[in-house]
């Protein structure tokens, strides 16, 4: 009996949902490729459509969508988008979700609560997806809760690279500003030569983005204090934490984050005279209005290209950060 082979190439194709347009252009651009267009329409009564405009039979297929607010129209497109992709015959779908959505919800912190995270990595899974590629989980189990490969990229080659210039190590102090970032600051901590300070944060659990500082642990007077978090929602976490750190003696303090989410009054608050500096990434949108003199906003695209080059060429995503996580 003749079998029946075709010496078929694999296929790179890349779409994005309409919430940040701009990184999954940059991140074709970085593959030196396009996305292919989508037709994605709104009815009147919010319900989504899509529709990919050329075949994607066979291919391996990435599915870009940056979730910002609000976040559940765009989760809501991208499972769409992934539907499409699965009855179209693509061979492989993976979510690239640079900002993981309902992260913070990782589990069960009094009775009744959902645990949305793994929710989410049900959605995917249940849409088609076969992977997903997110930057900076907010807690790396997150990965567990997807069945099947979660490339989980670290912003923090792209940030660190910023600093390295910029501050010295001699007079820095890296500082997290809650005891869930304990294990990332100390990263930092050991990338740049300086020691580790940790701040003692409360949330009121009744009451959602409230927060208040307790103490702080660590060398943090005359130095200049460089806090690390994943992401800024309203910005409060990080100005209670810089008020108590000039508080306490600090000359400077410089803030780095992945995720820019920016709700309000973050903006507002972050320009507070306690804050040098801050510096973010665009795996969410920034836009102009935004945006601020001290504040810097580095691109992610080129880190989350190579990332999907890696997984197109079954090559070593965990190669790309050498140790960095
Ligand atoms: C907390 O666990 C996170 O890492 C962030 O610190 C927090 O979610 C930021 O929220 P906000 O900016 O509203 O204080």
């Amino acid at each position: 009996m003749s079998a029946i082979k075709i010496t078929g190439q694999k296929r790179l194709v890349l779409v994005s949902g309409r919430a940040h347009m701009q990184l999954a252009e940059d991140i074709a651009a970085e593959l030196g490729s396009e996305l292919v267009h989508t037709d994605a329409r709104t009815f009147a009564n919010g319900e989504i459509y899509t529709r990919f405009d050329e075949s994607i039979r066979g291919c391996d297929m990435f599915v870009i969508q940056s979730h910002t607010s609000p976040i559940n129209e765009w989760l809501m497109e991208q499972l769409i988008m992934i539907d499409a992709a699965k009855r179209a015959s693509a061979k492989r779908i993976t979510v690239v979700a640079p900002f993981y959505p309902y992260a913070r919800q990782d589990k069960k912190g009094r009775g009744r609560e959902p645990i949305s995270a793994r929710l989410i990595a049900d959605l995917f899974k249940a849409a088609g997806a076969d992977r997903i590629m997110s930057v900076d989980l907010h807690a790396a189990q997150i990965q567990g809760f997807f069945d099947g490969p979660v490339d989980h990229l670290f912003a923090m080659p792209v940030l660190l690279e910023h600093f390295r210039s910029q501050l010295d190590p001699a007079n820095l102090t890296v500082v997290s500003p809650d005891m869930g970032r304990v294990r990332v600051a100390d990263v930092w901590s050991d990338k740049l030569g300086a020691p580790l300070a940790i701040i003692h944060k409360r949330r009121d659990p009744l009451v959602p983005n409230q927060v208040s500082v307790h103490e702080i642990v660590g060398e943090v007077e005359g130095r200049v204090c460089l806090l690390v978090d994943d992401l800024i929602d309203t910005g409060r976490t990080i100005a209670k934490a810089a008020e108590a750190l000039k508080a306490y003696g600090a000359t400077g303090v410089v803030v780095a984050a992945t995720h820019a989410v920016f709700s309000d009054p973050a903006t507002e608050i972050l320009q507070s005279d306690f804050i040098d500096r801050v510096v973010v990434t665009d795996t969410l949108p920034v836009p102009e209005e935004k945006r601020w003199d001290r504040l810097t906003v580095l691109p992610i695209a080129p880190l989350i290209a190579r990332a999907i080059r890696e997984v197109f060429d079954d090559g070593s995503v965990t190669s790309l950060f050498d140790g960095a996580a």
